[in-house]
């Protein structure tokens, strides 16, 4: 990290660039709206006092348009996330979480410093071997949650990328036994992708007030905090 502030004893320097900070917050903005809609969705409560024969509100017809806006950010979102992390040259750090991933004693630590008990290890990437395998699981609900979100889509819309997507989808839904069960699993991801978010916040909060460096500060304005006798550890 390079430094470039200076406040009282803390210096502080860029963690996170504008793009990274762009991506989390489409991604958690999406997310949040593809929940409550997929709810309405799945489970449509609205009624009306004055029912009327003629189609004009278009209440759930609304709810799956703002659905698919979000659910189209959100798969570009997830597309260049991946990108960053196999050829940006930024996710030079996230990929040396890979040489930690299976390292058992630094799990063990990461545990015993959650529980308080121990120090935080020394690990060479970013991400612990906690961190890195919800992550891992995280990005296999995303991709879950978009082939069938997709599949669903092309069921309904027969021209354009619906159409290009049909015979993928027509694949997908074979492979899992019926339409009925494509839903289905759209729910499990969901469900998955709600508990890490969960457990992200939470761990966030945690290292904002345990680890305080800054950390939760970052990834709004980009900039960390350490206190100035610290090594500059690029
Ligand atoms: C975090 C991501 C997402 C969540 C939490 C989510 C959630 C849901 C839920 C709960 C439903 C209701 C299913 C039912 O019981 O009928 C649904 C439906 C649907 N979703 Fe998603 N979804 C997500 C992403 C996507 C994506 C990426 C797409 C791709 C365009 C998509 C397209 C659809 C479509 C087309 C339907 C069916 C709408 C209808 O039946 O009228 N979803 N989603």
């Amino acid at each position: 990290m390079k430094f470039l502030t200076k406040m009282g004893n803390y210096i502080g320097g860029i963690e996170f660039s504008a793009g990274y900070r762009w991506q989390h917050w489409i991604r958690a903005i999406s997310i949040f709206i593809l929940i409550a809609t997929g709810f309405y969705i799945a489970d449509p409560f609205v009624t009306y006092a004055n029912v009327s024969i003629d189609p004009t509100r278009f209440t759930q017809g609304y709810f799956r348009e703002f659905h698919i806006i979000a659910g189209f950010a959100m798969t570009a979102d997830v597309l260049y996330k991946t990108i960053f992390f196999f050829f940006f040259r930024e996710g030079k750090f996230e990929r040396e979480s890979l040489k930690d991933a299976f390292n058992i004693k630094v799990a063990i630590q990461q545990v015993g410093y959650y529980m308080l008990l121990s120090k935080h290890p020394h690990t060479k990437g970013v991400y612990n071997p906690l961190q890195f395998w919800a992550y891992f699981a995280l990005y296999v609900f995303f991709y879950g949650v978009i082939i069938t979100g997709f599949t669903l889509y092309a069921e309904v819309y027969h021209q354009g990328l619906g159409g290009f997507l049909y015979p993928f989808a027509k694949f997908i839904e074979t492979l899992v036994g019926g339409l009925a069960y494509v839903r289905l699993w759209h729910h499990i991801f969901m469900w998955g992708i709600i508990v890490i978010v969960m457990i992200h916040i939470y761990m966030a909060v945690f290292n904002a007030v345990f680890n305080k460096n800054g950390s939760m500060d970052a990834i709004f304005s980009g900039e960390k905090w350490e206190k100035e006798d610290k090594e500059d550890k690029e």
